[in-house]
């Protein structure tokens, strides 16, 4: 278990294709979706869920995505095709964080938004923290409707990310970081 500042100083995100098989175990699934479910969330909405890509299943969900690739690009080559339908198999298991966020009398939906993008965080470091590595992307089906019907999303849910989780193939080079003056102001006292 790496020490946490530790952690947080140094994680970075791999490829989907760097992550390799095995992933997490059922037990450490639960561990991962029950500390992503552990953010701040203003109003107790849980503006958020996660839908798990398993196994066959992540080719099943592929298949939507290459019949909505398909629909889109009908010129597409059958390889570019078949690329699509493997767009959720490239680590073994990957998590769709889902924004439920809606309009609400009290809390913002922006508020929500964050809290949803908090969550997708504490996926990413839970999956870190297990010793596994991860990667938070979108890409292009995450915004495509006929792909989000597939997957099940009601007309005002989102997709935060789809986070893929799998063994780590070794130490990532970083990439440079703000200099924290370039992002960082103090209000002055006068
Ligand atoms: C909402 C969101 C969506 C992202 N989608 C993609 C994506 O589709 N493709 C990609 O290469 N990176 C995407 N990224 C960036 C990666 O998650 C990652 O931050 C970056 O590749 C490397 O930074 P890191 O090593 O500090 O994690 C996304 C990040 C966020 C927050």
């Amino acid at each position: 278990m790496p020490d946490a500042l530790e952690l947080l100083k140094t994680r970075r995100s791999f490829k989907p294709v760097e992550l390799l098989p095995p992933g997490p175990t059922a037990a450490e699934i639960d561990t991962l979706l029950t500390i992503a479910s552990r953010v701040p969330d203003h109003g107790k909405l849980a503006p958020w869920r996660f839908i798990v890509f398993e196994g066959a299943a992540r080719r099943a969900a592929g298949a939507a995505i290459a019949q909505a690739f398909a629909a889109k690009y009908p010129d597409a080559k059958p390889e570019h095709i078949e690329a699509e339908r493997e767009r959720l198999t490239r680590a073994p298991l990957v998590v769709a964080v889902v924004s439920r966020a809606a309009p609400h009398v009290k809390i913002p939906e922006w508020e929500q938004v964050l809290s949803c993008g908090a969550a997708a965080m504490n996926l990413v470091l839970a999956a870190c923290a297990l010793g596994y590595g991860a990667s938070w992307i979108t890409e292009w089906y995450a915004y495509d409707r006929a792909v989000l019907d597939a997957l099940g999303l009601a007309a005002h849910e989102r997709i935060a990310g789809f986070v893929h989780i799998g063994r780590r193939p070794g130490v990532p080079e970083d990439r440079p970081r703000p200099p924290l003056a370039e992002i960082v102001t103090r209000f002055p006292t006068r």
